[in-house]
């Protein structure tokens, strides 16, 4: 696979709609690897409890640091304090020593709830399908998906911002953090793995990013907007679509993925567009652009895009870089 996605929820069932689409298509064509699995299997209590009252008092309940400590040092490959796993690392995949997840439940969503202690893998809900079997020297996802262990965290944390993405990347969604732009949906689309941990809740534990970051992991916590969502699932999904989409071979073309506004470092709010008829309830697509002249074209599509932005987003105008705009664009 181009790249490996983990998705750590409450609700993994949300994720079920990845299967439509062209982040459908793109795992059926091999592309992209997507599993979703549900942080309660890695409690250990019998209510399968996820949160609890925040330290310092306030409403609502916080993610606890423990449950999602389990969970993400066993994606990671970590070896945790509570890791309770693989003995035996050369074990084929069939017997498993980790616990992948049954077969039979590929593709399904194979949502245990009630049980006692059910491992972690049995209800992975893998959106995907891989039957290679684990090598010594490689690291399997939980469903069974298999990933060669350099893609794994050490060595690859990036600084938060500006750097490329290599290797494998947790993502937090979280409102009170940096906003979600293109620039980050790019750079990420070049790591391998992506792991994204949805939090539910008032929020998640402070520790969990921060032990991670320590660990060396490279972990992004991010905003998709100024607005409050009930969790991080609608966030991931968001993020996800912005970064599948710039995978080469994910579009059927190309080109659109170029044109767009906020691409590149010249992130302008695109012209508007139109189709025929050249007139529609006494509607008319503007002269210039039937005329045929492509300079003519470009110029009324550039001058339309500059007015736009600095009409609706002149932040945008603000962060543009200078060295982008050309003599005619200064009499616009
Ligand atoms: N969780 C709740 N609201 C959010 C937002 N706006 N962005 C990312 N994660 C969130």
């Amino acid at each position: 696979y181009l790249m490996n996605i983990d998705i750590v929820s409450v609700f993994p069932e949300y994720f079920d709609v990845l299967r439509l689409s062209l982040l459908g298509k793109a795992q059926e064509n091999g592309l992209v690897h997507v599993a979703a699995h549900n942080l309660r299997d890695w409690t250990h209590d019998v209510h399968h409890s996820v949160d609890d009252t925040p330290v310092g008092g306030g409403a609502g309940m916080v993610m606890k640091p423990e449950v999602w400590g389990e969970c993400l040092d066993e994606l990671l490959g970590l070896r945790g304090d509570a890791y309770d796993g693989d003995a035996n690392p050369g074990e084929a995949a069939g017997t498993d020593p980790i616990g992948r997840h049954e077969p039979d439940s590929a593709g399904s969503v194979a949502l245990t709830n009630g049980g006692s202690a059910p491992h972690p893998t049995d209800t992975v809900n893998d959106i995907g399908t891989s039957d290679r079997p684990v090598m010594p020297g490689e690291a399997a996802t939980l469903d069974g998906a298999v990933i060669s262990e350099d893609a794994i965290a050490p060595g690859n944390s990036a600084d938060a911002h500006g750097t490329d993405a290599h290797g494998t990347v947790l993502i937090f969604p979280n409102p009170s953090a940096p906003l979600f732009t293109q620039r980050d949906a790019t750079e990420l689309s070049h790591a391998d793995r992506l792991i994204f941990g949805c939090g539910r809740y008032e929020g998640y534990d402070a520790r969990i990013p921060d032990h991670y970051r320590a660990q060396g992991v490279d972990v992004r916590e991010y905003s998709i907007g100024d607005y409050v969502l009930n969790g991080g699932e609608v966030a991931v999904s968001v993020m996800l679509e912005a970064i599948t989409r710039l995978l080469p071979g994910f579009m059927g073309n190309p080109e659109s993925i170029v044109e767009e506004s906020y691409t590149g470092g010249n992130a302008l709010l695109e012209h508007r567009q139109y189709t025929k008829p050249a007139a529609w309830r006494s509607l008319e697509v503007p002269d210039v652009l039937l005329s045929g002249d492509h300079g003519k074209v470009d110029r009324f599509r550039r001058n339309e895009a500059l007015q736009r932005t600095s009409e609706i987003r002149p932040d945008l105008i603000e962060a543009l870089d200078c060295q982008q705009l050309d003599k005619f664009d200064r009499k616009t």
